[in-house]
């Protein structure tokens, strides 16, 4: 496939078929991920392969037991928590593999004030979402599904704990991987409005 045709061709795919990925075919997803441009030709990113059940699961009740509790603040009614949380927990123990972005200082800059420190690390984000592009395309490629879940920014804290990582690197995003499941159909994108995001100057 042309990179256009890879660009077109990836969705978000939610729904795998009960098949091992094996993991010589992550790696190479990974490889893929780790030419991604970054900041002073560092490598701000670290990526976490997690393709056994125990480690699913614990994850993904590390992160659901986060979600119940902010739900909770935010009011939420108990039933609605049970459904989402358990949908949750149920989707991502249901992806043959998982692979977490984690960015990490390392190569990075250190300024004194804020503002240069939150752009410095900025930038870390950028490059791992970067990242995480050529990963899914690089999935596509290989005719493998693919689906970028948001979960562990808001819970990185909760994710670094059940899989016990360094301190150092900071859970951001996850990526569920499988085989895709043909009777998924992906969310329908609508028509593309450029005029409508872009202005010249
Ligand atoms: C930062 C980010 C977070 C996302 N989080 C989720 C998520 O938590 N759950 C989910 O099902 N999809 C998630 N998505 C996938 C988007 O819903 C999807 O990319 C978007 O609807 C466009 O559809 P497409 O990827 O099929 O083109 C996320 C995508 C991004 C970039």
């Amino acid at each position: 496939m042309t990179i256009p045709d890879l660009i077109l061709e990836r969705r978000s795919i939610r729904r795998f078929l009960d098949r091992r990925v094996p993991r010589d075919a992550l790696d190479d997803l990974i490889a893929a991920a780790c030419l991604a441009p970054a900041p002073h030709h560092s490598t701000p990113w670290r990526f976490v392969v997690i393709d056994t059940a125990e480690a699913k699961r614990g994850l993904a009740e590390a992160m659901a037991a986060r979600w119940e509790r902010d739900l909770e603040g935010d009011g939420t009614d108990a039933d609605t928590i049970g459904e989402l949380t358990n949908a949750s927990v149920a989707r991502l123990e249901a992806a043959p593999a998982l692979i977490l972005g984690c960015t990490t200082h390392v190569g990075l800059d250190t300024y004194p004030d804020e503002r240069r420190q939150s752009a410095e690390e900025g930038m870390a984000l950028l490059s791992l979402g970067a990242a995480v592009q050529n990963l899914m395309l690089a999935a596509t490629d290989a005719g493998l599904a693919s689906c970028w879940v948001a979960a562990p920014i808001f819970c990185p804290d909760e994710a670094r704990g059940t899989l016990t990582l360094a301190d150092s690197w900071t859970p951001r995003a996850l990526v569920m991987i499988g085989h895709p499941d043909p009777t998924y159909t992906p969310h329908d994108r609508g028509d593309l409005d450029v005029e409508g995001i872009r202005t010249h100057r």
